[in-house]
């Protein structure tokens, strides 16, 4: 279908992709200057967030671009399967926990469990997804002024041609950017049994029964997210890692203090964290009954449950472009680049997901558009070694710089300012009140969160914030790029705070900053 000459308006983009996705229309849809010819600057193969940014990037800086999709929209796993749903999922456990805490109290009505759906609320994402979906096409085409094929596979031919839907397209460059798809580790047997979910399975096809319990295989940002939403709902949920919560490597920087209060209140939630363990099956005939694990004495025991979810992180289909480029790729089979998203084939590179970790969203998008500087003749080099991290359980849970052990090893003379200070315990206090925990503050203070500051005596540098409450993630967005500029306790203290939380950092940093020798608050 080509849409170039149309200006379909975002009602109109929604109801396109309402009718592809029921399948009313299967053709490609496509908004490419059939006027300039069949040859680009740049492909994009797969518009996700990596593909689309650096589309845009591509266009603005004058290159001819395409960027082709199989889905029907541009944007990618993060708005249909990943991201969105997650942080849908994760603010309804919010909510659910702060109803349950708050139960038959004040205005608060009792709690009803058997109102809190897990399907309801896949479903509830699955009716308004397409919204997301139209506005990216949308804007893509008309603000963006983007050329694109969705609803299309691309083919990578050599390294200057994409075949689509038998057509082909040249390129002087091509981008690849076709993302991951949840690893499932083959020593783990029965994991494609009905019952058997993980991010992307459980919205499409989509969870079609109400699990009366959990057991989540894997101890990362996904197997703690979901699993605090399905805990959060009354599915009882049992977590399975085989290292410690949060000690994964995928994680870094995660501050001890942070991770005990983070997992002691999923624990406090109710939720069973068998730690150490080895996951060895899924039971039961064709639907899983329950997960065979060796635990961390040596002996096995079967967890039963109906709903198995799988959180054992991510890998990439890149063998089409090994055998179609001969691209270097690691033995996990991510693509190989260099600071500029350069493989090792000239003119060919990789961005996002498909290059490995860190596998978040600035990453991909800043990858795209650095891929675009270089090609465009700009020499640029992306550094994402360090960079502000967060995951959700019913908290969000916020950090970046070092933690304290890192510090202390690096620097050696550090002071740490937190909330609760040390050797107080939660319970005793009602700080750190991060945003929207006022009414825990005077009803269960040890709900009210956890923070740290650490900084550097010497330099009276911040080296590392670390915080659990709500509210915190933009300020370390901020406090990243702070610390990278060298922020002292002194400048920290001269900053003007919007009192309450979670200014913390400002305000007790301005506590201590009077002193020649700092010392821990
Ligand atoms: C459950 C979950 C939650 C997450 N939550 C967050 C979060 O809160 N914050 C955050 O920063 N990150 C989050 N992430 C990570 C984030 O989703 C990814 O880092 C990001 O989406 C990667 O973008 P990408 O462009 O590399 O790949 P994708 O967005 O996956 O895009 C790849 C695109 O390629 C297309 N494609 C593949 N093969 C072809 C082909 N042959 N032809 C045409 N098209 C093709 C696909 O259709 C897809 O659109 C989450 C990930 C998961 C799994
Ligand atoms: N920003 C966000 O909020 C957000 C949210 C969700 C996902 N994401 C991103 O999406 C990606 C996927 O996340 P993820 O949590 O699935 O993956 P991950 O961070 O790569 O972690 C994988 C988990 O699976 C475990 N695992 C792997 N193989 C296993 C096996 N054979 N047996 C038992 N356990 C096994 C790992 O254990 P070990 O530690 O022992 O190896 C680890 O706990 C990550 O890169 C993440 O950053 C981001």
């Amino acid at each position: 279908m080509d849409l170039h000459d149309s200006n379909l308006s975002m009602a109109e983009w929604e109801i396109l992709i309402h009718s592809a996705e029921s399948g009313e229309v299967s053709e490609a849809l496509e908004n490419v200057y059939r006027d300039k010819g069949n040859s680009f600057d740049v492909i994009f193969v797969g518009g996700g967030a990596g593909g689309r940014f650096g589309s845009a990037y591509s266009q603005a800086r004058g290159l001819r671009q395409l960027v082709i999709d199989r889905w029907l929209f541009l944007g990618g796993s993060c708005p249909h399967q990943a991201c969105v749903p997650h942080h849908l999922f994760s603010e309804a456990a919010r909510e659910m926990d702060y109803m349950r805490w708050n139960s038959d109290t004040l205005w608060f009505p009792k709690f009803e469990e058997d109102r809190a759906s897990i399907v309801d609320m896949i479903e509830l994402f699955k009716k308004g997804r397409n919204n997301a979906h139209a506005f990216m096409n949308w804007q893509s085409k008309e603000q963006l002024d983007m050329e694109y094929i969705l609803n299309a596979e691309a083919t990578v031919i050599d390294k200057n041609t994409v075949e689509v839907n038998g057509e082909r397209f040249t390129t002087k460059n091509i981008v690849l950017g076709t993302g991951t798809r949840t690893y499932l580790p083959p020593g783990i047997s029965g994991l494609d049994k009905a019952g058997v979910y993980d991010f992307a399975t459980l919205i499409d096809p989509g969870l079609d029964y109400e699990p009366t319990s959990c057991v989540i295989i894997g101890g990362s940002k996904v197997a703690m997210e979901y699993g605090s939403f399905y805990q959060a709902t009354g599915c009882h949920t049992t977590i399975l890692t085989r290292s410690p919560l949060m000690r994964t490597h995928s994680l870094h920087h995660v501050d001890e203090d942070l991770r005990t209060y983070v997992v002691d209140n999923m624990r406090l939630r109710g939720m069973n964290i068998i730690e150490g363990c080895t996951p060895l099956e899924v039971v039961g005939d064709e639907r899983a009954t329950g997960v065979r694990v060796r635990l961390a004495d040596g002996t096995e025991r079967v967890i039963e449950t109906d709903f198995v979810f799988i959180g054992t992180g991510e890998r990439p289909n890149t063998k089409p472009f090994v055998d179609a480029l001969g691209i270097d790729v690691d033995e996990k089979g991510f693509v190989k680049v260099n600071a500029r998203m350069q493989t090792s084939i000239p003119g060919v590179y990789a961005i996002g997901d498909i290059i490995g970790s860190p596998m978040e969203m600035f990453k991909a998008r800043k990858c795209g558009m650095t891929a675009a500087r270089n090609i465009s003749g700009e020499p640029f080099e992306f550094d994402f070694s360090q960079y502000p991290d967060f995951l959700h359980t019913t908290y969000e849970v916020t950090w970046v710089g070092l933690t304290e052990d890192e510090a202390r090893e690096a620097y050696g003379d550090i002071s740490v300012i937190q909330m609760p200070p040390k050797g107080i315990r939660n319970e005793e206090i009602s700080l750190p009140l991060a945003e929207g925990s006022m009414l825990y503050a005077f009803t269960r203070p040890e709900l009210t969160g956890f923070q740290k500051a650490i900084y550097d005596n010497k330099s009276r540098r911040l080296l590392g914030a670390h915080h659990v409450g709500f509210g915190a993630k933009d300020a370390f967005q901020y406090l990243d790029h702070l610390i990278k500029k060298g922020i002292t306790i002194d400048e920290m203290g001269e900053m003007n705070e919007l009192f309450l939380n979670p200014e913390h950092f400002i305000q007790l940093s301005r506590l201590r900053a009077g002193q020649e020798h700092l010392i821990d608050l």
